[in-house]
């Protein structure tokens, strides 16, 4: 994660209803005192506020708001609640849902490229976004 930009980009599979193990140990070598977050007279305080992030996920299954899996959906309440420890609070989903179902795999894939075309036409300088 570069220190001195302002969007992060990152793109995440659902496993087993939340991040895979791999995701985990990034999480864990990042997410650090004095690093990415402190602890101040008023409890933990994020270091990198201001920066935008967008995450891409992608799931056999579909788990939108209204549908029976909603709650079933550990990854992005998690990843939510991590990066605002961080500091990071403006936080987009963006998930390819249904990949695991043959006819669903494309038109969810184009729907989600759709949206990550969208924000990277309103970003002046799309190499603002990396990856982790
Ligand atoms: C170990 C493992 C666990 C998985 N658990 C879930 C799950 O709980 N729910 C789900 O919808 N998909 C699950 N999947 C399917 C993956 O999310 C899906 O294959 C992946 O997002 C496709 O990613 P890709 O488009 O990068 O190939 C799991 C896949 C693996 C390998």
């Amino acid at each position: 994660m570069g220190g001195h930009n302002r969007r992060w980009g990152t793109h995440v599979q659902l496993h087993h209803f939340t991040i895979s193990w791999e995701l985990k140990a990034w999480i864990d070598q990042v997410v650090r005192v004095g690093k990415t977050m402190t602890y101040g007279p008023t409890g933990p305080k994020g270091l990198l506020g201001g920066k935008k992030v967008v995450v891409v996920t992608s799931r056999g299954g579909f788990y939108s708001a209204d549908s029976p899996s909603a709650q079933s959906d550990f990854q992005e309440p998690y990843l939510r609640r991590i990066l605002g420890f961080m500091g990071l609070t403006d936080v987009t989903f963006i998930h390819a849902q249904n990949q695991a179902r043959r006819e669903q795999v494309e038109p969810s894939r184009a729907a989600a490229l759709e949206q990550i075309r969208q924000i990277v036409s309103q970003t002046a300088n799309a190499a603002e976004y990396l990856s982790h």
